[in-house]
């Protein structure tokens, strides 16, 4: 049976309540992203409460709109709004800066949140994200929830500050690690697109050989609720629908998707990280993940399992 809410109140969603799982009032950072919006639809529902941080007024109308309730705030000031984790059941950490100092954005993030939760009259749950990204370039293997780290440079921090909100008192921590998250015009799709479209042909970075492991952002959105009602503390669960797909038979089906009669166009990985910074030796790893144990310890169930037919 899954934890259920403080307020003990059913959730509405039929396949919810019939495991038992209580609704439960849920903090979201990072709600307006590439991953936060369908997982604010996702847990909005299934009944959940929620409430958002938001630090525009766009980001406000988009999330009251949907019925969550919104606090102002940015990453980079946590002790101003941390103060809402003594109002809330679970917290879901999707937010990212993508700057230089995004480590340090997130470091400190934890230091206010983590303090908050010391003070907690009881356990919060917590979803932590990682990412496809801090196990490296697989090649042949299969990454899973076994597999040693080995992260990006760019990414170390995130190995460090997960193990932490594991080690944390008070806190019944998990983390998500999203394979590629992308969905027909979006995500790790939109540069490919984007590209398409202004410049008539798509770049790769690396090798078209290259592999990536993939989830569609509504699955993914799936795999964090499961998480959250019913994932075990100090769990970690790898996300992917797909385990390793070609970038060269992507590029492909965007090409005719799109008419293009030019081929791809590769760069070097040296050519883009000078030019992006070092975050861009993600795209370029050649990685397999396997989404094998969520599937049978929360019963995840993928709805798209083959990307190039979702995209042409
Ligand atoms: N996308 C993937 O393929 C993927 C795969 C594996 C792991 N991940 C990890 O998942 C996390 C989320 O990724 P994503 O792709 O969903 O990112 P994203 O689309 O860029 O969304 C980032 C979210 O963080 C918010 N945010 C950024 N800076 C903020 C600030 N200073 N204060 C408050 N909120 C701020 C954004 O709000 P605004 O709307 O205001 O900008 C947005 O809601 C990251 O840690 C990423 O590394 C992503």
């Amino acid at each position: 049976m899954g934890w259920r809410g403080a307020g003990g109140t059913q959730c509405p969603a039929p396949d919810c309540c019939k495991e038992g799982k209580g609704r439960m009032r849920t903090f979201i950072l990072g709600a307006t992203g590439t991953i936060g919006a369908p997982l604010t639809d996702e847990l909005l529902r299934h009944g959940h409460e929620l409430v958002a941080l938001a630090r525009s007024d766009a980001a406000e109308r988009d999330l009251t709109a949907k019925g969550a309730a919104v606090v102002h705030g940015d990453l980079r000031n946590p002790h101003e709004w941390a103060h809402i984790l003594r109002e809330v059941d679970a917290v879901i950490h999707v937010a990212a800066t993508f700057t230089e100092d995004m480590g340090a954005v997130d470091s400190g993030l934890l230091d206010a949140l983590l303090a908050e939760v010391e003070r907690a009259p009881r356990p919060i749950r917590f979803v932590y994200t990682g990412g496809c990204w801090l196990y490296g370039a697989t090649g042949e293997r299969l990454a899973d929830e076994s597999s040693p780290f080995d992260p990006i440079p760019a990414f170390a921090w995130m190995v460090e500050n997960g193990r932490r909100v594991l080690a944390a008192p008070n806190l019944d921590a998990m983390i998500v690690h999203p394979a590629m998250v992308y969905d027909r015009d979006g995500g790790v799709l939109r540069r490919f697109i984007a590209s398409a479209r202004d410049k008539g042909h798509i770049e790769i970075w690396g090798s078209a050989e290259t592999r990536w492991p993939v989830v569609h952002r509504r699955d993914l959105a799936a795999a964090y609720r499961l998480v959250l009602e019913g994932g075990g503390p100090g769990a970690s669960y790898c996300v992917a629908a797909e385990r390793g797909v070609r970038v060269g038979d992507i590029a492909g089906v965007l090409a005719r998707r799109f008419g293009l009669d030019k081929g791809p166009l590769v760069r070097s990985t040296t050519e883009v990280v000078a030019e992006q910074g070092a975050w861009a030796v993600g795209p370029t790893l050649d990685q397999q993940m396997s989404g094998a144990g969520i599937v049978q310890e929360l019963g995840w169930s993928p709805a798209v399992t083959d990307i190039l037919s979702e995209i042409a």
